[in-house]
């Protein structure tokens, strides 16, 4: 898809059917993911595929958005092997960065997709056996949208370009 295309075209899905997304499909977006810059190159990334019933289950305790997606991304950074610049960590810049790469190859594979800051980390971590010294960045809830998904709210609600920016 052309990027501009992707760009126009994405958007947050709040209703998912449950048909799931083919292996490579799911693999040609997590290289994108791979991909994505980091500072210094130290790729402090981590991403959890949860597909499993186990591991659908402990999205579900953690976080009431998963949309009834069949598969949801867990985009962490190790923050024990992240880059330190000016004192401090770009862990999370990384792993934002790393996240927007999902979202927009979805897109780009034709399957839809969100983000979710709404989930309890601690819970997730406890539910997942995840390591101390990951940080969970968001979850990424992938798959189609339901038939009668909505419009996404704020699809493409934003601010003219000029409260945005400034030339100076
Ligand atoms: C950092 C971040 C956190 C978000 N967290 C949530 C969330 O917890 N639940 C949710 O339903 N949407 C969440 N969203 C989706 C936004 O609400 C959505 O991107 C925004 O309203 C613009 O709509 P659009 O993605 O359809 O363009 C989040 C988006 C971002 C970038």
């Amino acid at each position: 898809m052309e990027f501009s295309k992707i760009i126009e075209t994405r958007q947050s899905t709040r209703k998912f059917s449950d048909k799931m997304p083919s292996e490579e499909i799911i693999e040609k977006t997590l290289e994108a993911g791979v991909k994505a810059p980091t500072a210094k190159n130290v790729q402090p990334q981590k991403i959890y595929v949860a597909k499993s019933e186990k591991a659908i289950s402990a999205i579900d305790k953690s976080s009431p958005c998963r949309y009834g997606a069949p598969v949801v991304l867990i985009v962490c950074v190790d923050t024990d092997n992240a880059c330190v610049l000016n004192g401090h960590s770009t862990a999370e810049i990384d792993g934002a960065i790393v996240a927007t790469h999902l979202l927009l190859a979805a897109t780009d594979n034709g399957v839809d997709s969100i983000w979710i800051e709404m989930f309890d980390r601690s819970t997730l971590k406890s539910e997942l056996d995840l390591p101390n010294n990951l940080l969970p960045i968001c979850l990424i809830p992938i798959g189609y949208r339901a038939e009668d998904c909505p419009v996404s709210r704020n699809f493409h609600n934003r601010k003219p370009l000029n409260d945005i920016v400034k030339h100076i």
